[in-house]
């Protein structure tokens, strides 16, 4: 007669629970050692390791964006739009004619490349520039909001960006990536010094360009494609999780200073305001103004209102005579802004 399955199970291992007991344990042991290391490797590839596999990088159409715009020597320049700023008369239309009115910058829009946050803003992109390039993004309305400043929404959109420059140094692209409430109004290049990794504007300037301690604004940055600079937007990037609330540029403040940055030898710059001025800090040279931001200021009509003005005042500077440009020049100089700027409740 024929034993049945259960009988074969019985005679194989016998009635040994003991044995049974141990062998359950020693996998149990075994499974829990498999999932530490997992679990291990996982938050070690998140903080530590660079992560060159994404979305981005495949993306054969951003490659041929980035391709085609970039200069000789591999730098693309790049902005980010949302609806409200890409709308005509906004924002873009004034960034876009400062680099009409000023000296030699014309060529420059050839190599701006604009990401995009939402449909609408990608639409009227599209219409008007030949580099355009719709990011992904969760709040795809959002956006175009008041209030939306420092909102989870804002927070998502400036690590999204953070991150998406981190994929395009890895592409093997320098960028200067530019906020487009930043007038062009002269060729930013001449300015920046060649061997440095990461340059960035300020705030606020101590007279010193290697000093960690000045309050840099991020809105106008000229990063060198290297291994370096993309640990450092790794690790920066990475931070946001260590700093919840906070946007990009002050967590840039908390970790510059960190080991694992200062050990890689970073070349960390940061960009006098006479030259790369702001709302916050300026000087009223025309002569030495390279470009400007309309930070320090809430409200896009305010923005767009002082912007336009202040791209008067160049174009007023321009005609004048070559003697009343030079020196003592500030004396014939129109300067108007910050006008509807400067009654700020916060800085933005
Ligand atoms: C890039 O340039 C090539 C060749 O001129 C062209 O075929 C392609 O459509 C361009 N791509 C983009 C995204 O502009
Ligand atoms: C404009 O640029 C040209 C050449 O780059 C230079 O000779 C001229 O002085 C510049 N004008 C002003 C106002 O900066
Ligand atoms: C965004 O707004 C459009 C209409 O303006 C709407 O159709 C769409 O569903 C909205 N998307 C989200 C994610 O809310």
């Amino acid at each position: 007669m024929k034993k049945a399955p259960i009988n074969n199970f019985i005679a194989r291992y016998g009635y040994n629970h003991f044995l049974w007991l141990r062998r359950s344990m020693h996998m149990l042991f075994v499974g829990l050692v498999l999932l530490w290391m997992i679990l291990l490797y996982y938050y070690a590839s998140t903080r530590y390791f660079i992560h060159v596999s994404t979305k981005e990088k495949y993306d054969p159409k951003l490659e041929s964006i980035l391709r085609n715009a970039s200069m000789k020597d591999n730098t693309v320049i790049i902005t980010s739009l949302n609806e409200a700023w890409a709308k005509p008369g906004s924002i873009f239309d004034v960034f876009r004619e400062s680099f009409r009115v000023g000296n030699d910058t014309k060529n420059f829009l050839n190599h701006l490349v604009v990401i995009n946050w939402d449909q609408k803003a990608q639409a009227r992109c599209q219409a008007i520039h030949p580099y355009c390039y719709q990011i992904e993004s969760k709040s795809e309305n959002a956006t175009s909001k008041e209030a939306f400043f420092m909102t989870k929404d804002y927070l998502h959109i400036v690590w999204r960006k953070i991150e998406f420059l981190g994929f395009v140094l890895q592409m093997g692209y320098n960028f200067v990536f530019t906020d487009t409430d930043i007038m062009w109004l002269r060729n930013p290049f001449k300015y920046l010094q060649e061997d440095a990794d990461f340059q960035t504007s300020c705030d606020n300037f101590n007279g010193d360009s290697s000093d960690l301690d000045n309050a840099p604004n991020t809105g106008f940055s000229y990063v060198k494609s290297n291994e370096k600079t993309i640990w450092l937007y790794k690790i920066w990037f990475n931070s946001r999780k260590d700093f919840p609330n906070m946007h990009d540029q002050d967590v840039f403040n908390e970790i510059k200073k960190l080991p694992q940055i200062s050990s890689m030898n970073l070349k960390i710059r940061f960009l006098s305001p006479e030259y790369f001025g702001g709302f916050c800090e300026y000087f009223k040279d025309f002569n030495k103004l390279c470009t400007m931001h309309a930070n320090c200021c809430v409200g896009l009509k305010n923005k767009i209102h002082d912007l336009n003005n202040f791209l008067e005042d160049w174009s007023k500077y321009l005609a004048l005579p070559q003697n009343m440009k030079g020196k003592k020049a500030h004396y014939y100089h129109s300067w108007s802004v910050p006008s509807s700027c400067r009654f700020y409740p916060s800085i933005e």
